[in-house]
Protein backbone atom coordinates (compact mmCIF):
# COMPACT_ATOMS: atom_id res chain seq x y z
CA UNK A 1 0.00 0.00 0.00
CA UNK A 2 2.84 2.46 1.10
CA UNK A 3 4.33 1.60 -2.00
CA UNK A 4 1.65 2.35 -4.57
CA UNK A 5 0.75 5.78 -2.25
CA UNK A 6 4.29 6.68 -2.91
CA UNK A 7 4.49 5.64 -6.84
CA UNK A 8 1.08 7.98 -6.72
CA UNK A 9 2.43 10.98 -5.27
CA UNK A 10 6.17 10.67 -7.46
CA UNK A 11 3.69 10.48 -10.77
CA UNK A 12 1.69 13.76 -9.37
CA UNK A 13 2.56 16.86 -11.56
CA UNK A 14 3.89 19.74 -9.25
CA UNK A 15 3.82 23.30 -9.80
CA UNK A 16 7.43 24.35 -10.99
CA UNK A 17 8.06 27.90 -9.32
CA UNK A 18 6.40 30.18 -6.31
CA UNK A 19 5.36 32.42 -9.46
CA UNK A 20 3.52 29.51 -10.82
CA UNK A 21 1.79 28.68 -7.54
CA UNK A 22 0.76 32.45 -7.27
CA UNK A 23 -0.73 33.37 -10.73
CA UNK A 24 -2.46 29.51 -11.27
CA UNK A 25 -4.18 30.21 -7.58
CA UNK A 26 -4.96 33.72 -8.46
CA UNK A 27 -5.95 32.46 -11.73
CA UNK A 28 -8.33 30.26 -10.19
CA UNK A 29 -9.47 33.22 -7.95
CA UNK A 30 -9.75 36.12 -10.66
CA UNK A 31 -12.64 35.26 -12.90
CA UNK A 32 -16.33 36.11 -13.99
CA UNK A 33 -16.45 36.57 -10.68
CA UNK A 34 -14.91 39.48 -10.01
CA UNK A 35 -15.34 41.19 -13.48
CA UNK A 36 -19.03 40.31 -14.09
CA UNK A 37 -20.70 38.86 -10.56
CA UNK A 38 -18.70 41.78 -8.11
CA UNK A 39 -19.72 45.12 -10.39
CA UNK A 40 -23.16 43.36 -10.14
CA UNK A 41 -23.99 43.21 -6.86
CA UNK A 42 -21.68 46.42 -5.95
CA UNK A 43 -24.29 47.91 -8.32
CA UNK A 44 -27.86 45.89 -6.55
CA UNK A 45 -25.47 46.68 -3.43
CA UNK A 46 -25.12 50.52 -3.43
CA UNK A 47 -21.58 50.71 -4.08
CA UNK A 48 -19.06 51.30 -1.37
CA UNK A 49 -20.83 50.62 1.14
CA UNK A 50 -21.11 46.79 -0.26
CA UNK A 51 -17.46 46.89 -0.67
CA UNK A 52 -16.73 47.89 2.66
CA UNK A 53 -18.80 44.83 3.85
CA UNK A 54 -17.07 42.43 1.36
CA UNK A 55 -13.65 43.42 2.53
CA UNK A 56 -14.10 42.16 5.79
CA UNK A 57 -15.50 38.92 4.66
CA UNK A 58 -12.59 38.51 2.51
CA UNK A 59 -9.90 39.15 5.53
CA UNK A 60 -11.68 37.36 8.32
CA UNK A 61 -14.00 34.42 6.81
CA UNK A 62 -12.80 33.59 3.17
CA UNK A 63 -9.23 33.89 3.26
CA UNK A 64 -8.47 31.43 6.52
CA UNK A 65 -10.91 29.13 4.51
CA UNK A 66 -8.44 29.22 1.91
CA UNK A 67 -5.65 28.93 4.23
CA UNK A 68 -7.46 25.70 5.54
CA UNK A 69 -7.04 24.54 1.97
CA UNK A 70 -3.63 25.01 1.34
CA UNK A 71 -3.12 23.20 4.75
CA UNK A 72 -4.85 20.16 3.84
CA UNK A 73 -4.07 19.65 0.27
CA UNK A 74 -0.04 20.07 0.90
CA UNK A 75 -0.35 17.80 3.84
CA UNK A 76 -2.46 15.07 2.05
CA UNK A 77 -0.81 15.87 -1.72
CA UNK A 78 -4.55 14.51 -3.03
CA UNK A 79 -7.45 15.25 -4.77
CA UNK A 80 -10.05 16.89 -2.72
CA UNK A 81 -11.91 13.39 -1.69
CA UNK A 82 -8.54 11.53 -1.75
CA UNK A 83 -6.84 14.26 0.80
CA UNK A 84 -9.65 13.47 3.22
CA UNK A 85 -9.38 10.00 3.01
CA UNK A 86 -5.99 10.63 3.75
CA UNK A 87 -5.48 12.73 7.23
CA UNK A 88 -9.11 10.92 8.15
CA UNK A 89 -9.28 7.66 7.15
CA UNK A 90 -13.39 6.14 7.60
CA UNK A 91 -14.56 9.75 9.21
CA UNK A 92 -17.13 11.84 7.57
CA UNK A 93 -15.18 14.88 6.86
CA UNK A 94 -15.02 13.08 3.31
CA UNK A 95 -18.29 14.51 2.78
CA UNK A 96 -16.61 17.84 2.34
CA UNK A 97 -14.74 16.70 -0.72
CA UNK A 98 -17.38 14.64 -2.02
CA UNK A 99 -19.59 18.14 -2.34
CA UNK A 100 -16.48 19.96 -3.66
CA UNK A 101 -16.26 17.44 -6.57
CA UNK A 102 -19.77 17.83 -6.82
CA UNK A 103 -19.46 21.46 -6.70
CA UNK A 104 -16.68 21.27 -9.15
CA UNK A 105 -18.78 20.03 -12.23
CA UNK A 106 -22.02 22.20 -11.23
CA UNK A 107 -19.96 25.25 -10.74
CA UNK A 108 -18.06 24.28 -14.61
CA UNK A 109 -21.68 23.82 -15.91
CA UNK A 110 -23.16 27.22 -15.34
CA UNK A 111 -20.25 29.33 -15.53
CA UNK A 112 -18.87 27.43 -18.80
CA UNK A 113 -22.21 29.28 -20.36
CA UNK A 114 -21.25 32.79 -19.42
CA UNK A 115 -18.07 32.32 -20.65
CA UNK A 116 -19.64 30.76 -23.39
CA UNK A 117 -21.68 34.02 -24.11
CA UNK A 118 -17.94 35.65 -23.25
CA UNK A 119 -16.45 34.04 -25.91
CA UNK A 120 -19.17 34.99 -28.59
CA UNK A 121 -19.05 38.95 -27.65
CA UNK A 122 -15.01 38.80 -27.70
CA UNK A 123 -15.52 37.43 -31.35
CA UNK A 124 -18.33 40.01 -32.22
CA UNK A 125 -16.23 42.81 -31.24
CA UNK A 126 -13.08 41.97 -32.95
CA UNK A 127 -15.26 41.40 -36.30
CA UNK A 128 -16.37 44.74 -35.56
CA UNK A 129 -20.20 43.74 -35.34
CA UNK A 130 -21.30 44.28 -31.42
CA UNK A 131 -20.52 47.99 -32.39
CA UNK A 132 -23.29 48.38 -35.16
CA UNK A 133 -25.82 47.30 -33.14
CA UNK A 134 -28.43 49.43 -31.86
CA UNK A 135 -30.21 47.33 -29.28
CA UNK A 136 -28.46 45.27 -27.02
CA UNK A 137 -30.55 43.95 -24.83
CA UNK A 138 -32.98 42.32 -27.88
CA UNK A 139 -29.22 41.60 -29.63
CA UNK A 140 -28.36 39.63 -26.04
CA UNK A 141 -31.71 37.99 -24.77
CA UNK A 142 -32.04 36.21 -28.53
CA UNK A 143 -28.64 35.12 -28.27
CA UNK A 144 -29.07 33.80 -25.21
CA UNK A 145 -32.32 31.93 -25.95
CA UNK A 146 -31.84 30.63 -29.02
CA UNK A 147 -31.62 26.81 -29.05
CA UNK A 148 -28.21 26.40 -30.46
CA UNK A 149 -26.19 28.90 -30.96
CA UNK A 150 -24.38 29.38 -27.34
CA UNK A 151 -24.22 25.69 -27.35
CA UNK A 152 -21.54 26.12 -30.10
CA UNK A 153 -19.59 28.84 -27.96
CA UNK A 154 -20.14 26.72 -25.02
CA UNK A 155 -18.76 23.54 -26.48
CA UNK A 156 -15.53 25.88 -27.75
CA UNK A 157 -14.93 27.18 -24.42
CA UNK A 158 -15.22 23.99 -22.70
CA UNK A 159 -12.71 22.82 -25.32
CA UNK A 160 -10.29 25.27 -24.48
CA UNK A 161 -10.56 24.31 -20.41
CA UNK A 162 -10.18 20.56 -21.64
CA UNK A 163 -6.89 21.37 -23.68
CA UNK A 164 -5.33 23.43 -20.89
CA UNK A 165 -6.20 20.77 -17.89
CA UNK A 166 -5.09 17.71 -20.08
CA UNK A 167 -1.57 18.95 -20.26
CA UNK A 168 -0.94 18.67 -17.26
CA UNK A 169 -0.40 20.74 -14.15
CA UNK A 170 3.41 22.58 -14.82
CA UNK A 171 2.58 22.51 -18.88
CA UNK A 172 -0.58 23.01 -18.64
CA UNK A 173 -2.35 24.96 -16.13
CA UNK A 174 1.18 26.86 -14.62
CA UNK A 175 2.17 27.87 -18.36
CA UNK A 176 -0.67 28.89 -19.16
CA UNK A 177 -1.81 30.83 -16.10
CA UNK A 178 1.62 32.38 -16.56
CA UNK A 179 1.06 33.91 -20.01
CA UNK A 180 -3.01 35.09 -19.18
CA UNK A 181 -2.56 36.57 -15.50
CA UNK A 182 0.25 39.32 -16.60
CA UNK A 183 -1.88 40.09 -19.57
CA UNK A 184 -4.90 40.46 -17.55
CA UNK A 185 -3.39 42.78 -15.17
CA UNK A 186 -1.72 44.68 -18.06
CA UNK A 187 -5.78 44.71 -19.31
CA UNK A 188 -7.27 45.72 -16.81
CA UNK A 189 -4.55 48.79 -16.02
CA UNK A 190 -5.20 49.88 -19.73
CA UNK A 191 -8.80 50.21 -19.09
CA UNK A 192 -8.76 51.75 -16.37
CA UNK A 193 -6.90 54.65 -17.48
CA UNK A 194 -9.51 54.60 -20.77
CA UNK A 195 -12.52 55.08 -18.24
CA UNK A 196 -10.90 57.61 -15.93
CA UNK A 197 -10.97 60.03 -18.64
CA UNK A 198 -13.98 59.61 -19.77
CA UNK A 199 -16.22 62.69 -18.97
CA UNK A 200 -18.43 62.56 -15.76
CA UNK A 201 -16.46 59.59 -15.10
CA UNK A 202 -16.34 61.29 -11.32
CA UNK A 203 -19.78 60.33 -10.83
CA UNK A 204 -18.73 56.88 -10.80
CA UNK A 205 -15.81 57.25 -8.30
CA UNK A 206 -17.98 58.87 -5.88
CA UNK A 207 -20.34 55.52 -6.00
CA UNK A 208 -17.49 53.49 -5.42
CA UNK A 209 -15.66 55.61 -2.52
CA UNK A 210 -18.22 57.25 -0.56
CA UNK A 211 -19.99 54.56 1.80
CA UNK A 212 -23.70 55.05 2.22
CA UNK A 213 -24.62 53.04 5.37
CA UNK A 214 -27.88 52.89 5.28
CA UNK A 215 -27.45 50.80 2.36
CA UNK A 216 -26.24 47.97 4.43
CA UNK A 217 -29.09 45.38 4.61
CA UNK A 218 -29.35 42.07 5.65
CA UNK A 219 -29.15 40.92 1.87
CA UNK A 220 -26.53 42.90 1.04
CA UNK A 221 -24.77 41.25 4.11
CA UNK A 222 -25.46 37.45 2.71
CA UNK A 223 -24.73 38.69 -1.15
CA UNK A 224 -21.30 40.03 0.12
CA UNK A 225 -20.57 37.23 1.87
CA UNK A 226 -21.36 34.61 -0.90
CA UNK A 227 -19.71 36.77 -3.33
CA UNK A 228 -16.34 36.20 -1.43
CA UNK A 229 -16.25 32.80 -1.22
CA UNK A 230 -16.89 32.93 -5.19
CA UNK A 231 -14.08 35.05 -5.59
CA UNK A 232 -11.82 33.49 -4.10
CA UNK A 233 -12.37 29.88 -5.12
CA UNK A 234 -12.83 28.74 -1.61
CA UNK A 235 -15.00 25.72 0.25
CA UNK A 236 -15.33 23.36 -2.87
CA UNK A 237 -11.67 22.21 -3.12
CA UNK A 238 -10.42 23.56 -5.98
CA UNK A 239 -7.69 25.26 -3.45
CA UNK A 240 -6.84 21.73 -1.76
CA UNK A 241 -6.34 20.27 -5.14
CA UNK A 242 -3.77 23.06 -6.44
CA UNK A 243 -2.26 23.44 -3.32
CA UNK A 244 -1.30 19.20 -3.36
CA UNK A 245 0.72 20.51 -5.90
CA UNK A 246 2.80 23.19 -3.98
CA UNK A 247 6.44 22.06 -2.64
CA UNK A 248 7.35 22.00 0.51
CA UNK A 249 8.72 25.22 0.05
CA UNK A 250 5.89 27.27 -0.87
CA UNK A 251 5.15 29.67 1.84
CA UNK A 252 1.37 29.11 2.56
CA UNK A 253 0.52 32.13 4.85
CA UNK A 254 2.21 34.49 2.25
CA UNK A 255 0.53 33.13 -1.06
CA UNK A 256 -3.19 32.93 0.19
CA UNK A 257 -2.37 36.76 1.24
CA UNK A 258 -0.71 37.76 -2.04
CA UNK A 259 -3.93 35.63 -3.62
CA UNK A 260 -6.37 37.60 -1.58
CA UNK A 261 -4.97 40.99 -2.52
CA UNK A 262 -4.60 40.13 -6.20
CA UNK A 263 -8.36 39.05 -6.09
CA UNK A 264 -9.34 42.54 -4.38
CA UNK A 265 -7.47 44.39 -6.11
CA UNK A 266 -9.31 42.74 -9.77
CA UNK A 267 -12.44 42.92 -8.12
CA UNK A 268 -11.89 46.63 -7.13
CA UNK A 269 -10.34 47.71 -10.82
CA UNK A 270 -13.10 46.11 -12.37
CA UNK A 271 -15.41 48.54 -10.67
CA UNK A 272 -13.17 51.47 -11.31
CA UNK A 273 -13.63 50.19 -15.28
CA UNK A 274 -17.56 49.94 -15.62
CA UNK A 275 -18.77 52.63 -13.09
CA UNK A 276 -17.07 55.67 -14.30
CA UNK A 277 -18.05 54.36 -17.81
CA UNK A 278 -21.64 53.46 -16.74
CA UNK A 279 -22.26 57.00 -15.27
CA UNK A 280 -20.86 58.94 -17.61
CA UNK A 281 -23.23 58.07 -20.12
CA UNK A 282 -25.90 58.24 -17.15
CA UNK A 283 -27.07 54.70 -17.19
CA UNK A 284 -27.95 53.39 -13.90
CA UNK A 285 -25.55 51.06 -12.24
CA UNK A 286 -27.93 48.31 -10.79
CA UNK A 287 -28.83 46.95 -14.12
CA UNK A 288 -28.03 43.30 -12.82
CA UNK A 289 -26.58 40.49 -14.83
CA UNK A 290 -27.17 41.98 -18.03
CA UNK A 291 -24.40 45.48 -17.00
CA UNK A 292 -21.48 43.72 -19.06
CA UNK A 293 -23.73 42.42 -22.06
CA UNK A 294 -26.15 44.47 -22.56
CA UNK A 295 -25.32 47.88 -20.95
CA UNK A 296 -21.64 48.22 -21.51
CA UNK A 297 -21.95 47.28 -25.36
CA UNK A 298 -24.46 49.99 -25.05
CA UNK A 299 -21.37 52.35 -23.94
CA UNK A 300 -18.77 50.95 -26.17
CA UNK A 301 -20.95 51.84 -28.95
CA UNK A 302 -21.87 55.53 -27.58
CA UNK A 303 -17.85 55.97 -27.15
CA UNK A 304 -17.33 53.91 -30.94
CA UNK A 305 -19.78 56.38 -32.03
CA UNK A 306 -17.64 59.62 -30.85
CA UNK A 307 -14.17 57.66 -31.26
CA UNK A 308 -14.36 55.16 -33.44
CA UNK A 309 -10.78 53.73 -32.54
CA UNK A 310 -11.31 53.93 -29.04
CA UNK A 311 -14.80 52.35 -28.74
CA UNK A 312 -13.34 49.40 -30.71
CA UNK A 313 -10.13 48.43 -28.87
CA UNK A 314 -12.09 49.24 -25.72
CA UNK A 315 -14.49 47.05 -26.24
CA UNK A 316 -12.44 44.02 -27.70
CA UNK A 317 -9.78 44.83 -24.47
CA UNK A 318 -12.86 44.54 -22.17
CA UNK A 319 -14.03 41.04 -23.61
CA UNK A 320 -10.58 39.44 -24.47
CA UNK A 321 -10.07 40.52 -20.55
CA UNK A 322 -13.22 38.45 -19.57
CA UNK A 323 -12.19 35.73 -21.08
CA UNK A 324 -8.90 35.37 -20.28
CA UNK A 325 -10.13 35.25 -16.35
CA UNK A 326 -13.13 32.95 -16.78
CA UNK A 327 -10.38 30.55 -18.26
CA UNK A 328 -8.29 30.67 -16.05
CA UNK A 329 -10.83 29.80 -13.16
CA UNK A 330 -12.43 27.24 -15.28
CA UNK A 331 -9.03 25.57 -15.84
CA UNK A 332 -9.53 25.24 -11.76
CA UNK A 333 -12.94 23.52 -11.44
CA UNK A 334 -12.16 21.19 -13.87
CA UNK A 335 -8.70 20.21 -12.16
CA UNK A 336 -10.78 19.62 -8.87
CA UNK A 337 -12.58 16.65 -10.59
CA UNK A 338 -9.82 15.65 -13.65
CA UNK A 339 -7.51 15.15 -10.16
CA UNK A 340 -10.34 12.86 -8.37
CA UNK A 341 -11.08 10.44 -11.62
CA UNK A 342 -7.87 10.18 -12.60
CA UNK A 343 -6.37 9.60 -8.65
CA UNK A 344 -9.42 7.07 -8.32
CA UNK A 345 -10.15 5.65 -10.47
CA UNK A 346 -6.34 5.50 -11.57
CA UNK A 347 -7.22 6.77 -15.20
CA UNK A 348 -4.68 8.59 -17.13
CA UNK A 349 -5.06 12.63 -17.11
CA UNK A 350 -6.41 12.50 -20.41
CA UNK A 351 -8.95 10.12 -20.05
CA UNK A 352 -9.84 11.83 -16.86
CA UNK A 353 -9.72 14.87 -18.43
CA UNK A 354 -12.32 14.17 -20.79
CA UNK A 355 -14.82 12.58 -18.84
CA UNK A 356 -15.26 15.71 -17.14
CA UNK A 357 -15.63 17.49 -20.22
CA UNK A 358 -17.87 15.43 -21.32
CA UNK A 359 -20.24 15.11 -18.15
CA UNK A 360 -20.09 19.26 -18.20
CA UNK A 361 -20.74 20.13 -21.45
CA UNK A 362 -24.17 17.95 -21.06
CA UNK A 363 -24.63 19.71 -17.94
CA UNK A 364 -23.69 22.53 -19.10
CA UNK A 365 -25.96 22.10 -22.24
CA UNK A 366 -29.51 21.64 -19.91
CA UNK A 367 -28.30 25.08 -18.07
CA UNK A 368 -27.98 26.82 -21.37
CA UNK A 369 -31.12 25.82 -22.77
CA UNK A 370 -33.14 27.32 -19.61
CA UNK A 371 -32.38 30.38 -20.71
CA UNK A 372 -34.25 29.60 -24.07
CA UNK A 373 -36.46 26.63 -25.25
CA UNK A 374 -36.70 24.93 -21.55
CA UNK A 375 -37.52 28.54 -19.58
CA UNK A 376 -40.23 26.44 -18.11
CA UNK A 377 -38.28 23.68 -16.95
CA UNK A 378 -38.25 23.70 -13.43
CA UNK A 379 -36.60 21.99 -10.09
CA UNK A 380 -37.65 23.00 -7.11
CA UNK A 381 -38.67 25.85 -8.51
CA UNK A 382 -35.19 26.95 -10.55
CA UNK A 383 -34.14 26.62 -13.87
CA UNK A 384 -30.99 24.55 -14.19
CA UNK A 385 -28.96 27.19 -14.24
CA UNK A 386 -29.96 29.09 -11.40
CA UNK A 387 -30.21 25.76 -9.36
CA UNK A 388 -27.08 24.77 -9.80
CA UNK A 389 -25.60 28.69 -8.64
CA UNK A 390 -28.00 28.71 -5.60
CA UNK A 391 -26.64 25.30 -4.97
CA UNK A 392 -22.82 25.95 -5.27
CA UNK A 393 -23.11 29.66 -4.07
CA UNK A 394 -25.23 29.72 -1.09
CA UNK A 395 -25.14 26.06 -0.34
CA UNK A 396 -21.93 24.06 -1.05
CA UNK A 397 -19.09 26.19 -0.62
CA UNK A 398 -20.23 27.85 2.40
CA UNK A 399 -21.01 24.50 3.90
CA UNK A 400 -17.44 23.20 2.63
CA UNK A 401 -15.96 26.33 4.04
CA UNK A 402 -17.14 25.18 7.82
CA UNK A 403 -16.27 21.92 7.44
CA UNK A 404 -12.96 22.82 6.24
CA UNK A 405 -12.30 25.45 9.59
CA UNK A 406 -13.57 22.76 11.82
CA UNK A 407 -11.23 19.97 10.23
CA UNK A 408 -8.20 22.37 10.22
CA UNK A 409 -8.95 24.21 13.75
CA UNK A 410 -10.29 21.57 15.90
CA UNK A 411 -9.62 17.95 14.46
CA UNK A 412 -5.98 18.00 12.84
CA UNK A 413 -3.21 17.64 14.66
CA UNK A 414 -2.18 21.25 15.90
CA UNK A 415 1.22 20.91 15.26
CA UNK A 416 0.40 19.39 11.99
CA UNK A 417 -1.24 22.46 11.10
CA UNK A 418 2.13 24.60 12.62
CA UNK A 419 4.39 22.48 10.50
CA UNK A 420 2.30 23.60 7.72
CA UNK A 421 2.16 26.99 8.45
CA UNK A 422 5.74 27.54 9.37
CA UNK A 423 7.26 25.05 6.54
CA UNK A 424 8.26 23.23 9.36
CA UNK A 425 9.37 25.49 11.71
CA UNK A 426 11.82 26.89 9.32
CA UNK A 427 9.55 30.08 8.98
CA UNK A 428 8.60 31.91 11.42
CA UNK A 429 4.81 32.99 11.44
CA UNK A 430 4.05 36.23 13.07
CA UNK A 431 0.24 36.04 12.31
CA UNK A 432 -0.06 32.51 13.47
CA UNK A 433 -2.39 33.18 16.45
CA UNK A 434 -4.88 35.97 14.99
CA UNK A 435 -4.41 33.23 11.98
CA UNK A 436 -5.48 30.16 14.31
CA UNK A 437 -8.20 32.44 15.87
CA UNK A 438 -9.75 33.12 12.69
CA UNK A 439 -9.80 29.67 11.68
CA UNK A 440 -10.80 28.12 14.85
CA UNK A 441 -13.92 30.47 15.94
CA UNK A 442 -14.31 33.27 13.56
CA UNK A 443 -14.56 32.15 10.64
CA UNK A 444 -16.52 29.11 11.60
CA UNK A 445 -19.22 30.88 13.65
CA UNK A 446 -19.33 33.58 11.28
CA UNK A 447 -20.39 31.44 8.39
CA UNK A 448 -22.86 29.19 10.80
CA UNK A 449 -24.72 32.54 11.65
CA UNK A 450 -25.28 33.54 8.13
CA UNK A 451 -25.79 30.28 6.45
CA UNK A 452 -28.66 29.29 9.33
CA UNK A 453 -29.97 33.28 8.59
CA UNK A 454 -30.06 31.64 4.54
CA UNK A 455 -31.45 28.85 4.74
CA UNK A 456 -33.67 29.18 7.15
CA UNK A 457 -36.48 31.93 5.59
CA UNK A 458 -36.19 28.88 2.77
CA UNK A 459 -37.79 26.35 4.65
CA UNK A 460 -40.10 28.51 6.44
CA UNK A 461 -41.45 29.58 3.23
N1 LIG B 1 -13.28 32.42 -8.23
C1 LIG B 1 -13.83 32.27 -9.53
C2 LIG B 1 -14.33 33.62 -10.03
O1 LIG B 1 -14.24 34.59 -9.35
C3 LIG B 1 -14.93 31.26 -9.57
C4 LIG B 1 -14.57 29.91 -9.01
C5 LIG B 1 -15.44 29.33 -8.10
C6 LIG B 1 -13.44 29.22 -9.38
C7 LIG B 1 -15.15 28.07 -7.56
C8 LIG B 1 -13.15 27.97 -8.85
C9 LIG B 1 -14.02 27.40 -7.93
O2 LIG B 1 -14.84 33.73 -11.10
Amino acid sequence: MRKILTRVNSERGRFGSQLGVILASAGSAVGLGNIWRFPTEVGKGGGAAFILVYLGFILLMAMPVMLCEFIIGRSAHANAIGAFQKLAPGKPWMAAGIMGVLGGFLVLSFYSVVAGWTLFYTIASASGWLQGETDYNLTFNSFVSNPWHPLIYLAAFLLLTHIVVARGIERGIEHYSKLMMPLLLVIIVVLVGFSMTLPGAADGLRFLLKPDLSKVTPEVVLGAMGQAFFSLSVGMGCLITYSSYFSQETRLVRSALNVCVIDTLVAVLSGFIIFPTVFSVGIAPDAGPGLVFITLPNVFSMIFGKIPFLGYVFALLFYVLLLLAALTSSISMHEICTAFFSEHFKLSRRKAAAIVTTVCLLLGICCSLSFGPWQDVTVFGRGFFDLFDFTVTKFLMPLGGLMMTLFVGWYMDRKLVEQQLTNDGTLSVRLMHPLLLLIRWVSPAGILVIFINELFPLFIK
